[in-house]
């Protein structure tokens, strides 16, 4: 079988492909089936934080971010993101630097049992990094793929307005002139 893709032409050998995925920042060889998904190559490279759900297209638990776009991993071929960036929860945060997105889905109490965050903060910073400062439609709007059967999505919304708030003082923060005391004790920017 040959894929053509538009980034070279992938050819199955013994029923496998050679495919380089860049996921979370770092170039992955990987050899997989014509039709192995994405979402099965990713958790079975070790990316445990992208979850099956329904397998079918419909609940966003597999959400990853392909090329800064939300994709569902259970509905594209992992040949399909041959040298195309993927972006997994585990390339957001770690539990001891975590991204302000995974901070703010815990300060507003966003989490219950937890297998639809990493879908939905995955959609969220799509949506946070072409819409610095959405309002609670927008981010609905964002949100809507990523089902979750815990919560009522209240707590999620505000989450996701949370996390702007925070990003956007970071920012700021990071823009602010450095103002220095000068040896003989004047302000200098
Ligand atoms: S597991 Fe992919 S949409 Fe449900
Ligand atoms: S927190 Fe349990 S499914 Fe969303």
């Amino acid at each position: 079988m040959t894929r053509s893709k538009g980034r070279g032409t992938l050819k199955a050998v013994n029923g496998k492909i050679d495919v380089v995925l860049n996921v979370n920042g770092k170039d992955l060889a990987l050899q997989v089936a014509p039709v192995e998904y994405l979402l099965d190559a990713l958790r079975r490279e070790g990316f445990k934080g992208v979850k099956r759900g329904c397998d079918n297209g419909d609940c966003g638990t597999c959400t990853v971010l392909l090329d800064g776009k939300p994709a569902l991993s259970c509905m594209m071929f992992a040949a399909q993101a041959h040298r195309r960036s993927v972006v997994t929860i585990e390339g957001l945060g770690t539990p001891c630097e975590p991204h302000p997105i995974q901070t703010a889905f815990v300060e507003a109490g966003a989490v219950q049992c937890g297998f639809c965050i990493p879908g939905m903060v995955l959609s969220a910073k799509a949506l946070l990094d072409e819409n610095p400062d959405p309002d609670e439609s927008a981010v609905r709007h964002a949100l809507d793929g990523n089902l979750c059967r815990c919560t009522g999505y209240v707590k999620q919304v505000e989450a996701v307005r949370l996390a702007a708030k925070k990003m956007k003082k970071t920012a700021e923060r990071k823009s602010a002139p450095t103002i220095l005391a000068s040896p003989r004790g004047r302000l200098v920017k």
